[in-house]
């Protein structure tokens, strides 16, 4: 992937830098991102809207991998940004992320977020229910600050890898149900606030999605709805934001397509429908995590421990775990793997590889074609970019892992690796006394 080679002595290189030397240098469990790449997936959306001269926001939806130094590689390559949290509002912020480019999203959004949206001038709220339709009039009108929004809605359209379904109601936590008349009633409570400014529309279908289809019937919804209030109450819909799920590839199994192709898609439908329902064509917005960082970022561990069950699977088990990348166990997520000190030789061996936590489900990788494995060998797995790093956890007090970028020979650490310190900094001795 990406600017990945073996070196002459038969190490994986990332970004011209020896993966083995990254290792030794910064310690393991080790993220290493090729940020070249990361800059290739940006590029690769940015230059299809451009070449189609399609006025367009490529938010990056940074719950994939947040954190300063991924916020200013983002600036650096004009993505927009998309963040659900006032953690990630606040890290952007502290990045020196343009303010104007960040949307915000959530089921649940407190006000205190909200307000903090307002204070920074966020460009966009993406707004997912009633209640929340409530809130953000109460703060702009306490502001006399104006707030440019887009209403979240579920069309009906779920997408999964191959597979999509559609339903007329969809059982899902987030946005108004395009089908049964929320929608239509979020646009009459918001439609003509003083301070409210309705751009337009938002869905978001899946993840890890290989197929355009679901792209296209969700789009062909929400153009319809719009044509639908623009006859009824003369609505200008000024945005279309899709959403994100392109998917990648994590083993030989997935097949994704390249994300021009579903960017290209999306751009013929909504044309197609705005011409039949005569409507000026919207900027489209999409949002896409995994495939701008996910298979940029590879994870190093050193092997320790190995264990055989006869007749059944040998296991090696590395210095970290499901605290660093939980998608094996929670959704049965698979990935490839090479021990990176010895990338040339023949994969002739079939490791489990084990984690470090206590729980028999750690395991990051079932049945892995891997060299010949000893104790003390770096293991390096692939495509852990996404959802890695940011699902991590201290189970079992276990030290987040550092992270560090690589690019064209160089390399810079872009989060530390959390100390014992930092792991108790926050833990208060006990004061209750100790009952008769
Ligand atoms: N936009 C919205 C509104 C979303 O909810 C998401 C992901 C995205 C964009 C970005 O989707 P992506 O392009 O990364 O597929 N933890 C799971 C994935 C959860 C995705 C949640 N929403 C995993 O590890 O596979």
């Amino acid at each position: 992937y990406g600017t990945q080679g073996i070196s002459n002595e038969g190490h994986l290189t990332i970004g011209g830098v020896d993966t083995v030397e990254l290792a030794k240098e910064y310690g393991t469990p080790l993220f290493v991102y090729d940020t070249a790449l990361i800059r290739e997936r940006a590029r690769g959306f940015i230059d299809t809207f451009k070449q189609l001269d399609i006025k367009a926001e490529v938010a990056y939806a940074s719950k994939a991998f947040a954190c300063v130094a991924a916020y200013q590689l983002a600036a650096q390559e004009n993505l927009s940004l998309d963040v659900v949290s006032g953690g990630e509002l606040y890290t952007a912020i502290k990045a020196g992320f343009p303010s104007e480019r960040i949307h915000f999203h959530g089921n649940n959004k407190s006000y205190a977020e909200l307000e903090l949206a307002f204070d920074t001038k966020i460009g966009c709220i993406v707004v997912d229910n009633f209640y929340e339709i409530r809130l953000l009039k109460e703060i702009s009108e306490a502001k006399q600050q104006p707030m440019r929004i887009l209403l979240r809605v579920t069309p009906g359209v779920e997408a999964h890898t191959h597979d999509f379904i559609t339903t007329g109601q969809a059982d899902s936590k987030f946005g108004f149900d395009l089908n049964n008349g929320q929608a239509d009633l979020a646009f009459e409570e918001v439609m003509g606030h003083e301070f409210l400014q309705l751009l337009g529309l938002h869905c978001h279908i899946g993840s890890q999605i290989f197929e355009t289809d679901g792209f296209s019937l969700a789009a062909g919804k929400l153009m319809k709805k719009i044509g639908e209030w623009k006859e009824k109450h003369g609505f200008e819909c000024t945005v279309l934001n899709l959403g994100g799920g392109f998917g990648i590839r994590y083993t030989e199994e997935d097949k994704p397509l390249a994300p021009h192709i579903y960017v290209a898609e999306m751009i013929n439908t909504v044309q197609a429908e705005a011409a039949a329902l005569k409507l000026a064509m919207p900027e489209i917005w999409i949002e896409p995590g995994r495939s701008l960082v996910g298979d940029a970022g590879t994870s190093l561990y050193t092997i320790g421990s190995q264990k055989t069950v006869p007749n059944i699977r040998e296991y090696i088990a590395v210095d970290g775990g499901m605290s660093d990348n939980i998608r094996p166990a929670l959704y049965d997520a698979k990935y490839e793997a090479v021990i990176a000190n010895k990338a040339n030789a023949p994969k002739e061996s079939t490791y489990t590889v084990a984690g470090k936590l206590c729980e028999s489900g750690d395991k990051l990788i079932v049945d892995a074609a891997l060299q010949q494995a000893e104790s003390g060998d770096i293991l390096a797995m692939f495509c852990t970019g996404a959802y890695g790093y940011s699902m991590a956890s201290n189970y079992n007090r276990v030290p987040r892992p550092a992270v560090v970028f690589v690019e064209a020979g160089e390399h810079q650490l872009a989060i530390q690796r959390e100390s014992y310190d930092d792991i108790v900094q926050n833990d208060l001795p006990l004061v209750l006394k100790k009952g008769e």
